[in-house]
C-alpha cells in the first residue's frame, strides 16, 4: 500500500495542470497495448493483452469497449454514463485508481496501459468489484438531512428553508461526490481495517454536519467516534489526490475531527490531543 501512495503522489506531482497539453503532444500514438486483468473468482487470475488503435481523444473506457467488441466479448467491465457522473467505471489504470471514462490514453505515458480492479474492494469478475461494504458505510452515516424541529407533515406550516450563499459554501464541494470509490480504494487505513468507514463516508458525515438544515450529528456520532472510526485516519491524503470530482475528503475528515472534539467520548484520543495542545475546546 505504501507503494500505491508513492505512485499516487508521483502522479499528482507529475501532472501540473499547465503541462498537460505539452504532455499530450508527446503521447500521441496510433495504437497501444491494453493489458486487462482477468479473473472469474475460481481459476487463477492473469492479464490478457490487446492491441487497440487509438485516436487523440480515445479514453481508457473506449479502448476497453473496443477490446470487448472486436477482441474478446467476455471482458467484464462496469460503466454507464461515460461522462464522469455515475461513478461506476472506477479501476486501477497504470496502478492508480481513476475513472476509465475520464482518463484519456493521451494523458498516459508509454505504449502499455494496464487496467486492474480497484484495490480494497472484493473482486467479482475481471474489472468488476463488489461495492456492498462501501455503500453500507455510506448508508450507515445516514447521508440525508434530518431535523426533528422541522414540521414536514403539516402542509399548512411547510415553508422554505432559506440558506445564505455562505451557508452553502460550507458543504458545497463535498456534495459533488459521485460515490465512485476511488478514494476508498486509495486509502491505506481501509486496506487494514474494513470497519473504518473510509474517506467517502466520513466526508459525507462532515457535509451533513455543517449543513445548517441538519441537526443529526448525534445520530452519526456512534459510527464516527468508534474505535474503527474517524480517529483511525492518519492523513495519508491519497484519497484527495485521486478524487475525480475535486472533493477533498482528507480536508472533510480533518474538519470533522475538529467538530468531533466537542462531542467525542474517545477519552484516550482526547487526552492525546490535549497533550499535544491540539484540543482547543
Ligand atoms: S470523494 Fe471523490 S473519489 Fe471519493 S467517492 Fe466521492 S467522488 Fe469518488
Ligand atoms: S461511466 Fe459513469 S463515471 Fe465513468
Amino acid at each position: 500500500m505504501n507503494e500505491l501512495i508513492k505512485r499516487i503522489k508521483m502522479f499528482r506531482n507529475n501532472h501540473p495542470a499547465g503541462d498537460e497539453n505539452a504532455d499530450n503532444e508527446k503521447n500521441i500514438r496510433e495504437k497501444i497495448n491494453l493489458k486487462v486483468f482477468r479473473t472469474n473468482g475460481k481459476s487463477e487470475s492473469h492479464f490478457d493483452t490487446f492491441e487497440i488503435p487509438i485516436m487523440r481523444w480515445t479514453t481508457v473506457l473506449d479502448a476497453l469497449l473496443h477490446a470487448k467488441s472486436y477482441c474478446d466479448s467476455s471482458i467484464g467491465i462496469r460503466y454507464s454514463c461515460r461522462m464522469a457522473s455515475c461513478g461506476s467505471c472506477g479501476m486501477k489504470i497504470n496502478g492508480i485508481p481513476r475513472l476509465a471514462c475520464y482518463t484519456k490514453i493521451s494523458e498516459l505515458k508509454g505504449g502499455i496501459v494496464s487496467c486492474e480492479p480497484l484495490a480494497n474492494f472484493p473482486q467479482i469478475r475481471d474489472l468488476v468489484t463488489d461495492f456492498s461494504v462501501f455503500f453500507n458505510h455510506h448508508k450507515q452515516i445516514q447521508p440525508f438531512i434530518q431535523n426533528e424541529n422541522i414540521q414536514t407533515e403539516d402542509r399548512e406550516v411547510l415553508t422554505e428553508y432559506i440558506q445564505k450563499p455562505e451557508d452553502v459554501d460550507k458543504y458545497l464541494q463535498f456534495s459533488y461526490c459521485i460515490k465512485c470509490g476511488l478514494c476508498y480504494s486509495a486509502c491505506p487505513t481501509v486496506a487494514t481495517d474494513t470497519k473504518f468507514p473510509g474517506p467517502q463516508a466520513l466526508s459525507q458525515a462532515y457535509r451533513y454536519s455543517v449543513d445548517n438544515r441538519d441537526n443529526a450529528l448525534g445520530k452519526r456520532q456512534n459510527i464516527i467516534d468508534d474505535r474503527h472510526g474517524i480517529w483511525r485516519c492518519h492523513f495519508a491524503g491519497s484519497c484527495s489526490a485521486v478524487c475525480p470530482k475535486g472533493v477533498d475528503p482528507a480536508l472533510g475528515i480533518q474538519l470533522l475531527r475538529g467538530h468531533m472534539l466537542r462531542f467525542s467520548k474517545n477519552e484516550q484520543k482526547l487526552a492525546e490531543l490535549q497533550d499535544r495542545g491540539l484540543d482547543k475546546s
